[in-house]
């Protein structure tokens, strides 16, 4: 599977990330099954903790307006080291995406296609809350 495309859109959506405390731009691009792209960036807050990240932008774009099945998300960044996610996107991609690949990139034109699963073993997912079913 190609990814070129996918890595341009990730790319182009780091335009608008907007880091003016960290100086790290990030863009993300996420890959439907009826191939379909969705785009993020990283968008900081002065109160940083309330910073999102580029892949979490994506995918919260994605699911506010359609039920997409998720097959790839790529993450670019101006680094010329490849940039994987950070571990609360790592949680987000596997609840909401779940085992799909994840194009890390350098800005240098390296890549490297991970899973999910890889990134993240043993996830905490919506399975583990069946046993507590909702009382109302
Ligand atoms: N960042 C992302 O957007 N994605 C990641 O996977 C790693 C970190 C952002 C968050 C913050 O705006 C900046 O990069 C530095 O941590």
């Amino acid at each position: 599977m190609k990814y070129s495309t996918l890595v341009q859109a990730a790319k182009k959506a780091k335009r608008y990330s907007y880091a003016p405390y960290s100086n790290f731009r990030v863009g993300a691009a996420v890959l439907t099954k009826s191939g379909k792209i969705y785009t993020g960036c990283n968008i900081e807050n002065s109160s940083y903790s309330l910073t999102i990240c580029a892949e979490r932008t994506a995918l919260f774009k994605a699911l506010s307006e359609s039920r997409p099945t998720f097959t790839a998300l790529a993450i670019t960044s101006d680094s010329d080291e490849l940039i994987p996610p950070c571990g609360a996107c790592r949680q987000v991609i596997m609840d909401l995406a779940g085992d799909i690949d994840i194009i890390l990139t350098s800005n240098d034109g390296a890549m490297k296609i991970m899973k999910s699963s890889e990134l993240l073993p043993l996830p905490f997912t919506k399975y583990a809350l069946r046993k507590f079913p909702r009382k109302t």
